[in-house]
């Protein structure tokens, strides 16, 4: 059995205030979750990380939205795994279509993201997704292949466990449009063949699979509710008390 995970992707958003805020009134609404049954992480901004970690219950785990591939170093403006491992966060965020679109960021540059997260026992959380265009000239299955084969690329089987792969179709994030469960599932079970093919049954059997992209507390049943999806990233939903709840209390029921 994989252990649901529901993971706020916060993006740039919220001042400090707000985001203290935002945590007092998940702590308040998660106060009978327990952490046995579901994991929920938040990840907040880079500069609000610490702020937000010293009033996180035991229930809700700290994650971060990127990180570099490198410990320490002449690398102006980046942050290393150890110095997130240091202050608490669990997951990070590896290879979000906005990353792969806005900063450039390739299936090498992700490859070595995951690799250095691992290396100070992170949780990746890879994304994955199709665009629009992409999906339109039905190269989604080549797409989603292509993406998972280069980003777990030299990723020790014994490891293959700690990553969790976000299906993200980009045409879904932010646009209120979503895949039908069916679909999304379709998606996750392609994940699973691209793993097992070059893991085994068993190791494509325990890896975490979510869906990404407009999920909120009136669409979340439909995902969670099929076979091969785990959980979700959420993203403006999450950044609401009040919806992120919801969603999480559809999950463990
Ligand atoms: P939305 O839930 O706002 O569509 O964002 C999804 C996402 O990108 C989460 O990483």
């Amino acid at each position: 059995m994989r252990k649901p995970i529901i993971i706020g992707n916060w993006k740039m958003n919220l001042n400090l205030e707000d985001a203290r805020r935002l945590i007092v009134e998940l702590r308040q609404g998660f106060i009978d979750v327990d952490e046995r049954k579901i994991d929920i992480v938040v990840c907040p901004a880079f500069v609000h990380l610490q702020g937000v970690n010293f009033q996180l219950p035991v229930n809700i785990k700290l994650g971060a939205q990127d990180v570099f591939w490198k410990e320490r170093g002449a690398y102006t403006g980046e942050v290393s795994p150890l110095m997130l491992k240091d202050i608490g966060v669990r997951y990070v965020i590896v290879g979000h279509s906005e990353r792969r679109k806005n900063v450039q960021e390739t299936d090498e540059m992700i490859n070595k993201k995951i690799e250095a997260a691992l290396s100070q026992k992170l949780f990746p959380v890879l994304c994955v997704g199709e665009t629009k265009e992409e999906r339109e000239k039905n190269l989604t299955d080549s797409i989603i292949t292509e993406q998972v084969t280069k980003d777990l690329e030299g990723i020790k089987a014994s490891s293959l466990e700690k990553i969790i792969i976000a299906y993200e179709p980009v045409w879904a994030i932010g646009s209120g449009k979503t895949p039908r469960g069916e679909d999304a599932n379709k998606v996750a079970k392609l994940i699973r063949k691209v793993i097992e093919e070059r893991y085994s049954k068993d190791q494509a059997d325990k890896v975490r699979i979510l869906y990404g992209g407009s999920v909120d507390q009136r669409n979340i049943k439909e995902f969670i509710d099929q076979p091969q999806i785990d959980g979700a990233l959420v993203g403006e939903a999450s950044l609401s008390a009040n919806k992120f709840i919801k969603i999480v209390e559809q999950v463990i029921k």
